[in-house]
């Protein structure tokens, strides 16, 4: 991993024992705990769970709340979907959970088409889950044979097969460099030009391992899928909608939650909750306080601790970030 790391808090991380309480074999929660008790302002409130996965994070919201209080998670994937509702089936009888199958970057408009839009919480745990990982047939990972499809929304979209076979050289450089933060994305893109036609998740990592010295394999692996799955799921201009919307439809006093995997993403997150713009500019009022719709609760990341990490290794780059919505502009002196 790559970025600002250096500013990670050693605080308020989930206790031992905790780390794999909300885990199955889709996907283990990160941070759920710390989550939690972030997030929750209201235990009789409307909270979203942008990023639905396998429902660890919903159920551990729904385990917090009063009876009262209700879940709405949202997937792009359809899969998703339908293991969390199958592992939530009791919640949703009794009318404490429900679905959306969408994107959390068109966040207001699923909200108005369920006739809601004041929320009191939104979590957004951003990525794959390792379901979407560990299944070859979804072309995510560099470790399994698959397709090179790579689209969280399998109902549309272009495929990391298009990119890679039809993109110039140009293209592929700049997505490499800038999604992939890859010193060698020159070297790596000549490699795939050579190599194209390229069908297979093996096809490109052979291309991919063909131009970097093997000591290096697997880091220059991880960021060069990363950037093609960044470009297929235009995951980073997504989020920047669902920052602006979560915005929109929290009430005063309700937070937001989210959970980064990559300095692009927390780059992002940081400049939004601090300043409210993504351009990272302190907006200032005319005796110079910072003008801002957040308060921002925390100045630096919140990293799962080591235990967390010896019991699930894919919550090591986690980190979470946690803003509190504001009445009007905030005077921050
Ligand atoms: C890290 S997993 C979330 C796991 C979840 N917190 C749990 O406890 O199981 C991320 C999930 O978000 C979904 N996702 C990613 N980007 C999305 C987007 N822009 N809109 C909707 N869902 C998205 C992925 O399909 C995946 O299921």
């Amino acid at each position: 991993m790559t970025g600002d790391r250096d500013d990670t808090e050693n605080e308020a991380r989930d206790s031992p024992g905790d780390p794999l309480r909300y885990a199955t074999a889709y996907h283990a929660p990160v941070l759920c705990k710390t989550v939690v008790k972030g997030l929750v302002t209201d235990r009789a409130g409307l909270y979203v769970d942008g990023t639905l996965g396998g429902g660890g994070h919903s159920a551990a919201l729904l385990d917090a709340l009063a009876p009262e209080g209700k879940v709405i998670g949202i997937d792009q994937d359809a899969e998703a979907l339908a293991a969390a509702e199958a592992r939530l089936a009791g919640e949703m009888e009794r009318g404490r959970f429900s679905t959306l199958h969408g994107n959390f970057g068109d966040l207001q408009r699923l909200l108005e088409k369920a006739g809601l839009d004041v929320i009191d919480g939104l979590l957004l745990d951003l990525g794959l889950s390792s379901h979407q990982l560990d299944v070859a047939e979804r072309g995510f990972s560099f470790m399994a044979e698959g397709p090179l499809d790579m689209r969280m929304d399998a109902r549309g979209g272009v495929s990391a097969e298009a990119i890679v076979n039809q993109w110039s050289e140009h293209e592929l450089r700049q997505l490499f460099y800038e999604y992939g933060e890859e010193p060698r994305a020159a070297k790596i893109t000549r490699a795939l030009l050579a190599a194209r036609p390229i069908e297979t998740t093996a096809a490109l990592a052979d291309a991919i391992r063909s131009a970097v010295p093997t000591r290096d394999e697997v880091k220059t692996l991880s960021r060069s899928f990363q950037a093609l799955r960044i470009a297929v799921n235009a995951e980073l201009e997504r989020l920047e909608q669902a920052l602006h919307a979560g915005l929109a439809v929290l009430r005063p006093g309700g937070r937001m939650a989210v959970i980064s995997y990559h300095s692009l993403e927390d780059r992002r997150v940081k400049r939004f909750f601090r300043y409210g713009n993504l351009r990272g500019e302190p907006v200032r009022d005319f005796y110079g306080n910072l003008i801002t719709p957040w308060r921002d609760l925390t100045r630096k990341p919140i990293a799962p601790g080591e235990d967390e990490i010896a019991a699930n290794p894919r919550a090591r780059s986690a980190r979470l970030r946690l803003a509190e919505r504001v009445e009007g502009p905030e005077r921050d002196s």
